[in-house]
């Protein structure tokens, strides 16, 4: 492996999402030439602070707010245009332009009305066992269409599609047929809307559609560094997650050869994100969660909330099973362990090192949602640490039962914790080894 200073990375989550990713993204920022989302849409959630105010990204890459370097959407990306240029928007508000550093890719398909509301509407039809919970932000119905291979919108239609306005008229057409078929409903979409929204995305996110993996391979060839930005997280892989309670693209770094053009053998420094505790929003199976007190503490402790929907979300024990299988899956050679300081003042602190199930010890997730509904945690319990780890700058300093705690996980998931969070701000940030020359 080259040094880290020198070669292309990616930062992603190893649980379900919101493991903080972002903070780890704008830290190596500086150290990069281009940041690329390859992979999922407006679900994903990232707060970034400006002048002490606070925004919630959802599609625009973390990279954003760095004036040095190239934000790239790649093709694997389903942009919802009205939440981007929101998000371009509230930026532009304070002063911060970000259009003239942010490329979208040709090959990236739009998410329209029709797909937040099947979204909606599927969602509202399932039974209370099958509904998955989701953004509704019209991710997996996008998805859908781009792998039925159906009647879609590509940022290049915008371009170079003279026959657009037509064929929107005929997909809202089919969708509202479809939707009333299936629904008993249309939600009252209409085509003029969708037509007003896809005229705005031309108009103004012209100049910033692009070949981007042209770009990004310009870039490879002139020595450029390339930082790729997961969302969600590996327990959310459509292939490798906990389905059918996952989103629907490829969340760890194999989506980077499909959702970005580039080949994942390019990018050897694999950063995966987690933090000391579990969280999950939306359904589906959740072994090591606590529904008591001690669950209930670490959300109003970890500010537990989301940022795309703002559900409270579950909370558990560390799962090292889960997060081992999610490390082997991603290849990931550093793990990012986040909210440390969250863990601060428990007696003792929860490991899950195993799932019983049907009488049966696992140590590597089950395939099935319904065998992973019935598992049982097996915990193992660690002594906890005082409150305040929050002014601790380095590993050494940690208090010796937090650093047995990392230690502990680090020989459960098999990967070395290269980064340690131990409060929100960039400085609360412990690295140990070859990262923390470029952090
Ligand atoms: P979708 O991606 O909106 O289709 O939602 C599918 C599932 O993934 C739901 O349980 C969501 O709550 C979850 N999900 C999707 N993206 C994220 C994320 O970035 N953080 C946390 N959960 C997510």
């Amino acid at each position: 492996m080259e040094h880290p200073a020198t070669e292309h990375a990616c930062v992603f989550g190893l649980g379900w999402g919101d493991e903080g990713k972002g903070k780890i993204v704008d830290l190596l920022c500086p150290a990069f030439d281009y940041v690329v989302r390859f992979n999922g849409g407006a679900n994903a959630g990232h707060t970034v602070v400006v002048d002490g105010q606070r925004f919630a990204l959802h599609l625009l890459p973390t990279g954003v707010l760095h004036e040095g370097v190239v934000s790239v959407i790649g093709p694997g990306v389903v942009v919802d245009p009205v939440k981007l240029l929101a998000e371009i928007d509230a930026l532009a508000a304070r002063g911060i332009d970000v259009r003239p550093r942010l490329r979208i890719s040709e090959r990236a398909h739009l998410v329209l009305a029709y797909h937040q509301l099947e979204d909606q509407l599927s969602e509202k039809a399932a039974s209370d066992t099958a509904r998955i919970g989701t953004t509704a932000r019209g991710i997996g119905p996008c998805y859908a269409d781009k792998m039925k291979r159906a009647p879609a919108i590509r940022f290049s239609d915008l371009l170079h599609d003279p026959g657009l306005t037509a064929r929107v008229r005929e997909i809202v057409t089919a969708r509202c047929n479809a939707l009333r078929g299936l629904y008993g409903s249309d939600g009252g979409l209409q085509a003029e809307d969708v037509l007003e929204t896809v005229e705005t995305a031309r108009t103004r996110l012209a100049d910033c559609i692009t070949d981007t993996t042209a770009l990004l391979h310009d870039g490879l060839a002139a020595r450029r560094r390339i930082l790729f930005e997961g969302a969600n997280g590996v327990l959310l892989d459509v292939d490798h997650g906990t389905y059918p309670f996952v989103t629907s693209s490829s969340t760890g770094p194999h989506g980077i050869g499909s959702g970005a053009g580039v080949p994942p053998v390019r990018v050897p420094r694999l950063v995966g994100a987690i933090k000391a505790y579990a969280t999950r929003v939306g359904a589906g199976p959740f072994v090591s969660e606590l529904n008591d007190e001690t669950g209930d503490r670490i959300r109003v402790c970890g500010h537990e909330f989301g940022t795309t929907t703002g559900r409270p979300r579950r909370c558990g024990w560390f799962d090292a099973v889960a997060c081992r299988y999610s490390v082997r899956v991603s290849g990931a050679t550093d793990v990012a362990l986040l909210h440390l300081d969250t863990l601060g003042g428990f007696p003792e602190v929860g490991i899950c090192t195993a799932y019983r199930c049907d009488g049966v010890t696992l140590t590597t997730p089950p395939a099935d949602a319904a065998r992973l509904l019935r598992a049982e945690p097996v915990i193992e319990f660690l002594p906890g640490w005082p409150a305040e780890l929050r002014a601790v700058r380095r590993f050494e300093d940690l208090p010796p039962p937090a650093r047995e705690y990392v230690r502990r996980i680090e020989t459960l998931i098999e990967a070395p914790i290269s980064i340690i969070g131990v409060g929100p701000d960039r400085a609360q940030t412990l690295v140990r080894g070859p990262l923390a020359e470029i952090i």
